[in-house]
């Protein structure tokens, strides 16, 4: 074991130089554009892959490959055997001009590497594979088999990951599935995630005049879509930050005083919380401590708004449409597909009949809950703690895996969330970053975690 820490201590610099390598790759799921560098940066990490010592192969799917990659299996009899998932797609970058450097050109400042899929996901994967690496390279044996599964489709609801994974059943079969792709409090507040959210995706369009009109000649005497829009998006949500579609929390399992008391004890200061968002004032449901509105309760938001003219100047038009990009957040035993169509009805219900309304589905994905109790829980939380020198803690998640409760289904396995992002790392926004503290010592979780999950699936 000391072998391994060390090898992973000796290569520190040359770990930070590939991780820059493979941000490198523009690798963004949501443009048709990048698919190519989707293509370069898988067939990147296949070659790393097999250079530090795996069995590593790409799977063509209808969207952007998938890889597999695994360490040579022992001849002598069976080992438990892990899977590690990730993602190499990334976010889309923009707004490019509020980047302190270019997304794709990865910078190094103090003990951060900036770059888009710094955290989110490239830095959380490469760190269990080099942590793979230093068992491999320094010939200290590794207790299981591990298998890495990355994909390209995570940031656009991972469409062909269930049949891949359905198909690969065999060689994808597992005694946990590992996941580093959520977050941690602090440095000193390593995390198992025991909950995320779920998610459903929409696009709506109103339809108004055939062509923008002029707005003095016109306006007035037809409806103006953008504004529309803006009252049958604004009476979604009343004052108190209630969502005010009928049914909406009709599934939602309240939070149990037990896991009130929980979630209260993780420290947040609502200060430092306002300063790192940059808000003036929280907004959030009313009865609801923050931690609880972010994950544990069901949200309804604009992600994207667009109609009539944006470029300099101004310009007098009633615009012919206006659209919204849709996405809610469920929580358990929400279900994606009644969300969407209670939502949909109910759009359909409050439409005026001055506009036509487009509504067009998305992605969906279900929230994930899981009692965090069990052995390998034990296993995995006695890792972070080794890694980390501090007692980790139980969280749950708002962000979301759309893959992760298909693939523990399918595989009729556990996962254990062990995310190495900070709040501050930037995921989905300009400047992502990564702590290389985290990547060091997300290496060393990686590498005490293998014994210690071996341990407990004998
Ligand atoms: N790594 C995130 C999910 C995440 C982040 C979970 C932080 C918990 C804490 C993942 O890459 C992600 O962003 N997923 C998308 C999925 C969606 C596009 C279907 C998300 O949550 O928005
Ligand atoms: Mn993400």
């Amino acid at each position: 074991m000391q072998k391994v820490n060390e090898y992973l201590k000796e290569n520190e610099g040359r770990f930070i130089a590939q991780l820059a390598e493979y941000i490198r790759f523009p690798s963004v799921s949501a443009q048709p554009q990048h698919k190519n560098d989707l293509q370069a940066c898988a067939e990147w990490l296949r070659r790393h892959c097999e250079e530090i010592g795996l069995d590593a192969k790409l799977w063509p799917t209808t969207g952007n490959p998938i890889l597999l990659a695994r360490t040579p299996r022992s001849r002598t009899g069976r080992r438990p055997h892990f899977l590690v998932y990730g993602h190499y797609d990334v976010q889309p970058p923009e707004p490019f001009d509020l980047w302190k450097s270019p997304p794709f050109e990865p910078r190094i400042q103090g003990r951060s590497i900036f770059g888009r899929g710094a955290s989110d996901n490239k830095g959380q994967h490469l760190a269990h594979m080099n942590a793979i690496e230093a068992y491999l390279k320094t010939g200290v044996e590794l207790p299981c088999d591990v298998t890495f599964l990355i994909e390209g489709e995570e940031e656009v609801g991972s469409a062909s990951l269930a049949a891949f994974a359905k198909q690969h059943r065999d060689q994808l079969g597992c005694d946990a599935l590992v996941i580093s792709d959520t977050g941690m409090p602090g440095l000193k507040q390593p995390a198992l995630t025991y909950a995320l959210r779920g998610i459903v995706s929409f696009e709506i369009k109103l339809l108004g005049p055939a062509r923008d009109l002029h707005s003095g000649i016109f306006g007035g005497s037809v409806e103006n879509p953008a504004m529309a829009l803006c009252r049958l998006l604004g009476s979604l949500r009343d004052h108190r930050g209630r969502i005010t579609i009928p049914g909406y929390y009709d599934d939602v399992v309240p939070l149990t005083r037990y896991e009130r008391k929980e979630l209260a004890r993780l420290p947040f200061s609502q200060r430092a919380y306002q300063k790192l968002l940059g808000v003036r004032r929280l907004f959030g449901e009313a009865g609801f401590t923050p931690t609880e509105q972010r994950t544990a309760r069901p949200t309804f938001e604009i992600n994207g708004l667009t109609s009539g003219y944006q470029g300099e100047g101004s310009k007098t038009i009633v615009p012919a449409w206006a659209g919204a990009k849709i996405t809610m957040r469920l929580v358990p035993r929400q279900k994606p597909e009644k969300i969407r169509q209670l939502v949909f009805q109910y759009m359909r219900r409050v439409c005026p009949p001055t506009v036509r309304m487009e509504l067009t589905a998305g992605h969906g994905a279900e929230p994930y809950f899981v009692s965090p109790q069990g052995a390998k829980c034990q296993a995995a939380l006695r890792a972070l703690k080794q890694a980390f020198g501090c007692e980790p803690v139980l969280i749950r998640e708002g962000g979301s895996l759309p893959i992760i409760n298909e693939l523990t289904k399918v595989l009729r396995t556990e996962a254990l969330l062990l995310g190495l992002a900070l709040p501050d790392d930037n995921a989905h926004s300009p400047n992502e970053k990564f702590d290389l503290d985290c990547f060091a010592k997300g290496m060393l979780m990686s590498a005490g975690l293998w014994p210690e999950l071996a341990q407990a699936s004998r």
